[in-house]
């Protein structure tokens, strides 16, 4: 099937960006190289649906380098970057992605890629896996395995796993210390506050910034929102993360009080309705509304939408809402991942660790995927690690090893 792109004139754009994000990706550099001589992937189709910026393009670059022939879409309407899809056909690979697709141009990118007939899969919020469970099951039984990039999908796979409907392994890249440490942390906190930024032109300091979610990725949110000088509010569920985020230095309180209090709002929790009617009910005038979870369900746009009685486009990608009483809401990127829908992603460096996984395990599972027994497995130890001595070395650190007098200490049952 030909590729479904916007503009092939756009490549040479696209080639800049992915040229500049391969200066910072020291380890997907380093498996380009050994793949291109190694080729773990030959006769193999991989189907890729993950945000499709310039990372996720060296990513496929380097699968494809490993002999893999690529068919690659996006994993959400706004993230996918024109010009980047244009220089991954451009180098031959088959790309099915647009910025701004409908919902039903989403769908078709998504089964465009799948009835290439993969043998791997790398999904990123599941919708590759949960699309080849109900409409393409004929395609199910030459499926290796596949990957799974974030918490939402790894949600999506565990239930599906539970109801024993899970048909091929499943690696849970997102569950290596090696991506959620680095990736929802630091590159979620950091990127959430890029796209906020360059969106709004406002500044933070001095404001009041709500964090919905205290999980890896609100950590992140919060730990640079309060470095940016804001003064911030923790909503959360969970009453020990409740008490790290106390411990850490924030207020904690229900949404329904801090609804009324906050200038900046950024969901990350993986739920629904986090943000709800009675919310926009008490929000503040002027306020602002950002998600950085996986879903445009954070904050219930629909019945945004349905509330307002004007909306306005105040500036590319804010949207404003004005209420029956006079009160102006805006909303950052549609409700959707203001990391992405607003700006580039997670920074390169960070991205190189996360891809350095999935790379690794999408070989790990041609090597090994016939012998495994479990449909939900976790990235090996030794893959983790290995990614992780990969980046000290290129970081120029070297650390301490065990002495066998130490490693006897601590191996010993009278310690
Ligand atoms: N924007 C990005 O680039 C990016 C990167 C990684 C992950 N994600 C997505 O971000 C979301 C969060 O990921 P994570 O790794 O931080 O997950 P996590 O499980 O570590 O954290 C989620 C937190 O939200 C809390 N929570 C759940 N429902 C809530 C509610 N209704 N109100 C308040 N708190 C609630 C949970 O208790 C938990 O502490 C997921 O959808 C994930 O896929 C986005």
């Amino acid at each position: 099937m030909p590729s479904e792109i916007r503009n092939i004139e756009l490549a040479p754009s696209g080639e800049e960006k992915i040229e500049w994000v391969k200066r910072h990706c020291d380890l997907l550099r380093t498996l380009h190289e050994e793949f291109e001589k190694t080729k773990p992937f030959a006769g193999k189709k991989i189907a890729l649906s993950v945000h499709l910026e310039a990372k996720t393009a060296f990513l496929c670059l380097v699968l494809n380098a490993g002999g893999a022939e690529m068919y690659v879409t996006g994993s959400n309407p706004l993230s996918t970057q024109d010009d980047v899809a244009a220089a991954l056909v451009k180098a031959g690979l088959e790309v099915h992605a647009w910025y701004d697709c409908t919902d039903e141009e989403y769908e078709r990118h998504i089964k465009a890629v799948l009835s290439a007939g993969p043998n791997i899969i790398i999904d990123d919020g599941g919708d590759l896996v949960h699309m080849m469970h109900t409409r393409y099951r004929d395609l199910i039984p030459q499926v290796i395995g596949g990957c799974e990039e974030t918490t939402t999908g790894i949600i999506r796979l565990e239930a599906l796993n539970r109801e024993g409907k899970l048909e091929f392994p499943m690696v849970r890249v997102n569950n290596a210390q090696m991506k959620h440490f680095f990736d929802n942390r630091y590159g979620t906190g950091q990127s959430v506050w890029d796209g906020i930024n360059r969106t709004t032109n406002l500044i933070v300091a001095g404001k009041i910034v709500v964090v919905a979610g205290y999980g890896w990725c609100g950590k992140g949110v919060a730990m640079r929102a309060k470095g940016l000088g804001a003064k911030v509010i923790v909503t959360e569920i969970d009453p020990v993360k409740s008490i790290e985020a106390i411990m850490d230095g924030f207020d904690v309180m229900p949404m329904k009080e801090a609804a009324k209090l906050g200038d900046f709002f950024v969901t990350v929790t993986g739920c629904e309705k986090v943000i709800d009617e009675e919310d926009f009910s008490v929000i503040k005038d002027g306020a602002i509304l950002c998600n950085a979870g996986h879903f445009d369900c954070e904050i219930d746009m629909k019945r945004l939408r349905e509330i307002a009685v004007e909306k306005k486009e105040m500036r590319n990608n804010i949207m404003g809402y004005r209420l029956s009483d006079g009160r102006w809401v805006y909303v950052l990127g549609e409700g959707r991942l203001v990391n992405l829908a607003c700006g580039d992603g997670h920074p390169a460096e960070i991205m190189d660790m996360s891809f350095a996984i999935q790379a690794l395990s999408a070989k790990y599972l041609v090597e090994h995927g016939s012998e495994l027994k479990e449909r939900l497995i976790d990235v090996p130890e030794e893959v983790d690690r290995s990614v992780a001595e990969m980046k000290l070395k290129f970081l120029g650190k070297s650390i301490d090893k065990l002495t066998p007098e130490q490693e006897r200490y601590l191996n010993s049952a009278s310690l």
